[in-house]
């Protein structure tokens, strides 16, 4: 018994390494592998926030997998997409599971990649020889920003329909031509069945598409230079006589394990929204959203989704239209600069100064307290506060390269610890 199992699987070693090599032949299968996996050397010591790169793409297909399936059954058209999404609510099969999936995974996009780009701001990871690749999370970023705003309009709720209508006419503080850029985004004169058909389209295809795309281009420039770790060092500086650096592991099977650890504490928390909290108290799911879109009706109180909120705090906290817009604007894309901005030698706050920590701190609590103020109604004090933590939130970067120049960094180890 024991030889005839033995035999087999001899047989099936034999035929899969026989696969293997003729896949080689026509496909650089194997090279890529080890490239990007076996014979990729990744610091020893990543600690968890090196998990949220990988949690990031596996919401992403998340995403797309449950996105394809709400497709089958929605209907992009004013006069039926609400009817259509409460039918996948209540009688497609397991439609209510994948419509909250998809709902919550938004939100996680967000929450998981506001982690990974400030675990980037902590240990230095957009600095030389990072640069392209933190340019390239910022276009990810811009891109995530667009498809949640495209796929807002498509369940045609009420928030829906007057948060698109407020933020399509923000176009219109453009001068000269902002009215004609405003029509051109509808294709109609008021947020309308037409908008709905192109944001669908945004939604479905050209966005994910970048995504996609773009991912493969940031994890491609990733492995081109090596990851950052948490110390900031080059690992690559330091090899052995293999040419293999002495702080590297392989990415599999190490980090790999590791990476399964973390994502399966994700999906039990993921999991635990999804089933028991799916709206969130209103911050994933709006309240309003729950109502048909009524271009006679508008909510009582009209606020983005949680992650936008930040920058349209700014854009209220400015008195005149134009300038909130601008602020607003620069406040999204300001990051892109923070390679040129940051001027200190040194990479990882575990050696930076205390100047850097303080303000990397002060543009965190600013970055939520916005975040907060723009769910909230407009008043006096809101508004005043959310002046100042605009002018924080500014500040961190306008300031950084004299406040990076002055810091006295600690000496870095030569190997990680
Ligand atoms: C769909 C969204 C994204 C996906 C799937 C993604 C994926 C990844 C993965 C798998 C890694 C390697 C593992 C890790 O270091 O965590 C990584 C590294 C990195 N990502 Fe992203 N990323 C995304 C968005 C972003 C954004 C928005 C930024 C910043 C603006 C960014 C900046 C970086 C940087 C600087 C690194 C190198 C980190 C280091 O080596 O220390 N990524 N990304």
């Amino acid at each position: 018994m024991a030889t005839i199992q033995h035999d087999v699987v001899n047989r099936l070693g034999r035929n899969f390494s026989a696969l293997t090599s003729w896949i080689d032949e026509r496909f650089p299968m194997t090279k890529l592998i080890k490239e990007h996996a076996t014979e990729y050397y990744a610091s020893k010591n990543f600690n968890f926030w090196y998990g949220f790169g990988v949690l990031a793409t596996v919401v992403l297909v998340l995403q797309i997998v449950t996105g394809i399936l709400l497709t089958m059954n929605y209907k992009p058209s004013a006069a039926e997409a609400f009817a259509s999404v409460e039918y996948i609510m209540r009688d497609v099969d397991w439609g209510w599971l994948i419509r909250y999936l998809h709902s919550t995974g938004a939100s996680a996009f967000f929450i998981v990649v506001y982690l990974h780009m400030f675990r980037a701001m902590m240990y230095g990871s957009y600095k030389k020889p990072r640069e392209l690749i933190w340019l390239i999370g910022m276009a990810i970023y811009l891109c995530m920003m667009a498809e949640g705003f495209f796929g807002y309009l498509l369940p045609w709720g009420n928030m829906s329909y007057w948060g698109a209508q407020v933020i399509v006419s923000l176009f219109g503080a453009v001068p000269v031509i902002g009215e004609g850029l405003a029509e051109w985004i509808r294709g109609d004169f008021y947020i309308s069945d037409i908008t709905l058909n192109r944001f669908f389209a945004f939604h479905v295809i050209a966005v994910p598409l970048m995504l996609v795309l773009l991912v493969v281009v940031h994890i491609m420039a990733l492995h081109e230079v090596g990851s950052n770790n948490p110390d900031g060092i080059e690992i690559k500086e330091r090899k052995g006589p293999d040419g293999v650096p002495l702080d590297g592991v392989a990415f599999h099977p190490y980090h790999t394990t590791k990476d399964l650890v973390i994502i399966l504490v994700f999906a039990i928390l993921f999991s635990a929204v999804v089933f028991f909290a799916p709206e969130m108290g209103g911050y994933f799911l709006e309240h309003a959203n729950f109502d048909p879109a009524n271009t006679l009706q508008t909510p009582e109180h009209i606020a983005p989704v949680w992650y936008f909120t930040p920058f349209y705090a700014i854009l209220r906290a400015v008195p005149n239209k134009l300038l909130g817009v601008v602020l607003m604007g620069l406040a999204v894309v300001l990051p892109i600069f923070l390679p040129w901005l940051d001027r200190c030698k040194v990479k990882s706050i575990r050696y930076r100064g205390w100047i850097f920590k303080v303000a990397l701190w002060t543009f965190v609590f600013s970055f939520l307290f916005l975040g907060y103020l723009g769910l909230q109604p407009v008043s006096d004090t809101f508004t005043m506060l959310a002046r100042v933590f605009t002018f924080t939130y500014f500040s961190f970067f306008v300031l950084m390269p004299f406040y990076t120049s002055w810091e006295k960094p600690k000496p870095v180890p030569d190997r990680v610890t």
